[in-house]
């Protein structure tokens, strides 16, 4: 059980995350870009998210999809311009809308001008950013899983990459990494932007003996050897830069430790991140026993540190959960109540919000290298094709049933997967319950996860069955069905059946609006 806080805005908001390419698309090329984003704006503000967060849009090659940048400080012209993405942080905020940039520190594009300068001779000034040796350890690279090593012909040593050979790893042993990366921060905050999701970013610390590792043959590649003291160092250094800008700019990391208790200590003495992402309950099946320690655990870990946990069920390197949890609407259904009536930030990853599944990639037709194309598939917003992206081909083709998860074919209509994300969003908005209160869990069947979520009178308790049958919930008191994520009894005294997967928010005391204004006044 943890007490409820006053919060900053990123504490009580949802976060959507747009992965640029696949989103919407301005200029007919089949690639989504940032004025095809400022087109839907409309569309995110309905949803009710606070924030977006852009997969990179910098300057790239694109072997590893914008994760190998060669240029921070601007925009790919598969994306658009400088101009763009100012304008859309403009039109944004204008709208009460965050943005949230991807900063990637761990490593550059081999084509960055840093890189090459490194490369072209022991002697230059760039050699000792990145991580030359003689010979090689026993380190597997991430995507691939070959050598994290590759030989470079021209200046004769090995170079360190934990992902694909085009994306070398930067030292941040060496001071001037560091200023060089304190400056890519300064230069987007001093344009506005509200924050960074900081990729990798347990990478940049390495072994500074560079062992061999033995669970990199056990196929653990890296978690062990990533897991080092001076990554703090480095990110209390982020931390003070951020903070020294206006308060509300936030640090969102991709702490990619398969440990709650690891990933607790980035959040330093309040002077790390802001937010980690935790990735056990985004590995968890749809299995109520995984998903009650993932969450026991958050709360026993992090909720001690004062550290503000986050929840994901979907990003763009993995399956969808949709998919991941069997491919059924009902349980994806239910899967959205517990992503947004869980205390910490949840995150949307774009299509989620309607039930979209993977798309099954070719050989012929496959993009991403580490094989991560399924949950990259276009947004489909209108119920015919080309769905909403001009003809010809898009990048990528669209998820199975793209007409009919379509934004044009959901919304407004009332039993829709987009309108369950909708309604769920507000009710979440309009309750100190829901968003910043307190959780505990409730005595339940199994199979039935519940736990009661309050703050000062508003009290909310949630109900998940994860089992396809009927389970019987016993609740003490007169409760009210406030949502159902099948409708199903919604606005009716709740009767203590659950249906096969079906997850409710019960509620008893005072009426959303009143809630809602309490929200409105909480400090930023
Ligand atoms: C994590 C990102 O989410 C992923 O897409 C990328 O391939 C790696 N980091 C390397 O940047």
């Amino acid at each position: 059980m943890t007490g409820a806080v006053r919060s900053p805005w990123w504490r009580h908001a949802v976060i959507y995350q747009i992965y640029p390419r696949s989103f919407a698309d301005s200029d007919a090329d089949g690639v989504g870009d940032i004025r095809g984003i400022c087109t839907r704006l409309d569309y995110l503000q309905a949803l009710g998210v606070d924030a977006l967060w852009l997969s990179p849009i910098f300057r790239s090659p694109m072997c590893d999809a914008g994760y190998d940048i060669c240029d921070y400080l601007d925009v790919d012209p598969l994306f658009g311009s400088l101009d763009d993405l100012d304008s859309l942080i403009d039109q944004a905020h204008r709208r009460g809308l965050k943005i949230i940039l991807d900063f990637v520190p761990n490593h550059t594009s081999d084509q960055h001008p840093w890189f090459m300068s490194s490369r072209a001779s022991r002697d230059s000034d760039k050699r000792d950013w990145y991580i030359w040796r003689d010979q090689p350890n026993n380190w597997r690279a991430a995507i691939g899983g070959g050598s994290a090593w590759s030989w470079d012909e021209q200046s004769q040593q090995y170079y360190l990459h934990f992902f694909l050979p085009q994306q070398p790893d930067l030292n941040w042993q060496n001071p001037q990494v560091v200023a060089a990366m304190h400056e890519v921060l300064r230069f987007w905050l001093d344009r506005g932007v509200d924050g960074f999701r900081v990729d990798v970013v347990h990478c940049i610390g390495k072994d500074p003996h560079f062992a061999d590792d033995s669970r990199c043959l056990a196929g653990e590649a890296m978690v062990h050897i990533n897991d080092q003291p001076y990554s703090h160092e480095i990110l209390r250094g982020l931390r003070r830069l951020v903070d020294s800008y206006s308060p509300g700019r936030v640090l969102i990391g991709e702490v990619n430790i398969r440990s709650t208790r690891q990933v607790a200590a980035y959040y330093g003495a309040s002077d790390e991140l802001h937010m980690s992402f935790n990735f056990p309950p985004l590995d968890a099946n749809w299995d109520p026993v995984i998903f009650r320690l993932c969450i026991r655990e958050v709360e026993s870990e992090l909720g001690p540190l004062q550290a503000w946990p986050t929840w994901v069920l979907s990003n763009h390197d993995n399956s969808r959960h949709r998919t991941r949890y069997g491919g059924s609407e009902l349980r994806a259904r239910a899967a959205a109540v517990l992503l947004l009536s869980l205390r910490g930030t949840p995150f949307i990853y774009q299509g989620e919000e309607l039930g979209l599944e993977d798309v099954l990639v070719d050989a012929q037709t496959r993009v991403d290298p580490g094989g991560r194309d399924g949950s990259r598939a276009p947004i489909p917003w209108t119920l015919r094709p080309p769905h909403g992206w001009a003809g010809g081909s898009t990048w990528l083709p669209f998820a199975p049933q793209a007409g009919a998860s379509s934004v044009q074919a959901q919304s407004g209509q009332a039993g829709s997967v987009l309108e369950l994300y909708r309604r769920l969003i507000a009710c979440r908005r309009a309750s100190l319950a829901l968003t910043t209160g307190a959780w505990q869990e409730l005595p339940s069947h199994p199979q039935v996860l519940a736990y009661r979520r309050w703050c000062d009178d508003d009290e909310r308790v949630v109900c998940i069955n994860f089992s396809d049958t009927e389970q019987v919930f016993a609740l003490s008191g007169q409760w009210q069905v406030q949502l159902a994520s099948d409708r199903q009894g919604e606005g009716c005294p709740f009767t203590g059946r659950l249906a096969g997967e079906q997850a409710v928010i019960l509620y008893r005391g005072r009426h959303d609006n009143e809630l809602a204004s309490d929200h409105d006044h909480l400090p930023d």
